[in-house]
């Protein structure tokens, strides 16, 4: 068959059953994303403005997090140098006025939890549970409406409502999002690609703040539901994760026991202890979602630097460096799923058989396409609607390689006792913005597999 048949009856498939998923769980990071949409001569301006030399010292190295404007404005360079994301705490307060002088063009729902919340129940109907940790009046008119609960204790009681219907004055935690596409210039440096800087001012979602409704109702929340996604938990430090790590191992151990599958959105995760503690816990997820700079930082703490360096050396990434790695993760830590993207392909990794993986990533990469071209994805039509997106061209010499290297068909291949499954994805040209497609990929086909199950 041709790609274009897979994914037309992909969507059809996924459509036809996503209404018959039970509630899932959506822990732990909600915010608010203002979007500034940067414009070169402006920044260079401010740049000028707080110091080209200090600024262009941390384009070149990454503060650890942002203190001064000049750490700010070099993070955003560092990002256009490198067509590169990357997403530091602001802790000074004067920076955070600053950014909010500064200005954005856009609000938008943020935090995996929040886009996905937004995704799943405000535009596939399927219900879900989330967690929010600060539920300001502005974050609670960021939801869309639809199947879209949180917990509320009233008089100990557990009652799930809509966040709109939450009615609390809790605080605003903004993440300030600096997007530039393709080809922008400043001074003499080229975005390879586009691609956004975050700076977070917020106290909560770094630290993972756990709400109390979640934490003395959770037995009853997870009796709930029948899938859970967890995720936030990139921005830890060794100094903070304890807590925090503790409260996630009793909920994966409550969730265990009721044998829900529940799906990890790694994201990056500079704190290489953190990282370490997450891939030790990995064996108690079913399922992890991942791109190429989060599968070498893995492969790193696990002393596989020679593929951590493949996994980084070409672009678009060999697929069978991916095939390694992903084997690897999944031999060392017992996760039955790993569903690796990058820029133009998608590979799922499963102890288990089927083309309903490889279905569900179809449907992932048109919700993908689909959110890069409008920004926001308002119903599943529009998902159908990036159909005449094209099929990344590079991913033709990639679906070559694991033709040859496992006799792939039909982007399905057994490899060591595992299923491999292959989505060459669509890549739109000029998209809105870059912010969240990761998410909508994780989340669509992570549900989209249980739907077509
Ligand atoms: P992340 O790296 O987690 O932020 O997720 C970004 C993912 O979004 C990449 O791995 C790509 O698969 C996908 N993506 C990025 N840009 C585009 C685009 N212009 N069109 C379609 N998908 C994209
Ligand atoms: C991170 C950021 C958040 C953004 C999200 C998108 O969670 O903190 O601001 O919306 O990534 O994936």
């Amino acid at each position: 068959m041709t790609w274009d048949a897979l994914y037309s009856s992909a969507f059809d498939r996924v459509r036809e059953s996503i209404g018959r998923v039970g509630r899932v769980l959506l822990a732990y990071n909600t915010n608010i994303d203002a979007i500034k949409y940067l414009d070169p001569k402006d920044l260079e301006e401010r740049v000028e403005k707080a110091g080209k030399e200090e600024v262009f010292r941390f384009s070149e190295e990454l503060p650890k997090k942002i203190t001064s404007v000049e750490h700010l404005l070099g993070g955003i360079l560092w990002s256009v140098r490198r067509g590169k994301a990357a997403e530091l705490f602001v802790e000074s307060c004067l920076v955070r006025f600053y950014m909010k002088k500064w200005g954005w063009d856009e609000l938008r729902m943020g935090g995996q939890v929040g886009i996905m919340a937004n995704l799943l129940g405000g535009v596939y109907n399927v219900p879900v549970i989330a967690h929010v940790p600060q539920l300001s009046r502005l974050q609670a008119e960021l939801f869309k409406d639809g199947p879209i609960y949180v917990p509320k204790l009233e008089d100990g009681k557990l009652k799930l409502v809509h966040p709109k219907a939450f009615q609390a004055d809790e605080e605003n935690l903004i993440h300030y999002i600096y997007e530039f596409p393709r080809g922008f210039k400043v001074f003499d440096f080229e975005a390879p690609r586009e691609n956004r800087f975050i700076g977070s001012a917020d106290d909560y979602n770094p630290n993972v703040c756990i709400r109390p409704e979640f934490k003395e109702a959770f037995e009853e929340i997870a009796g709930k539901v029948e899938l859970a996604i967890i995720s936030g938990l990139q921005a830890l430090t060794k100094e903070n994760y304890k807590e925090p790590f503790e409260e996630l191992e009793r909920h994966l151990e409550v969730l265990g026991e009721r044998e829900i599958p529940v799906h990890l959105e790694f994201a990056f995760t500079p704190d290489e202890t953190v990282r370490k503690r997450l891939v030790e816990v990995l064996g108690r997820f079913t399922s992890v979602g991942l791109n190429e700079v989060e599968l070498a930082s893995i492969m790193e703490v696990l002393g596989e630097k020679a593929i951590a360096e493949k996994l980084l050396a070409h672009d678009p990434v060999d697929p069978i460096a991916v095939t390694e790695a992903t084997l690897k993760l999944a031999e060392r830590t017992g996760v039955k799923r790993i569903h690796f993207h990058t820029y133009g392909y998608y590979l799922a990794l499963t102890d288990y058989k089927g083309a309903h993986v490889r279905d569900a990533l179809l449907f992932a990469a048109l919700a993908a396409a689909a959110k890069a071209k409008l920004g926001d994805v308002r119903s599943i039509d529009d998902v159908v609607k990036a159909m005449d997106v094209p099929v990344n061209e590079k991913a033709k010499a990639v679906e070559e390689k694991l033709v040859e290297e496992y006799g792939m068909k039909d982007g399905i291949a057994e490899v060591n006792g595992y299923q491999l499954s292959f989505a060459p994805t669509k890549i739109v040209a000029k998209p809105k913005s870059t912010v969240g497609i990761g998410d909508t990929i994780s989340s669509s086909a992570f549900v989209g597999e249980f739907a077509l199950r």
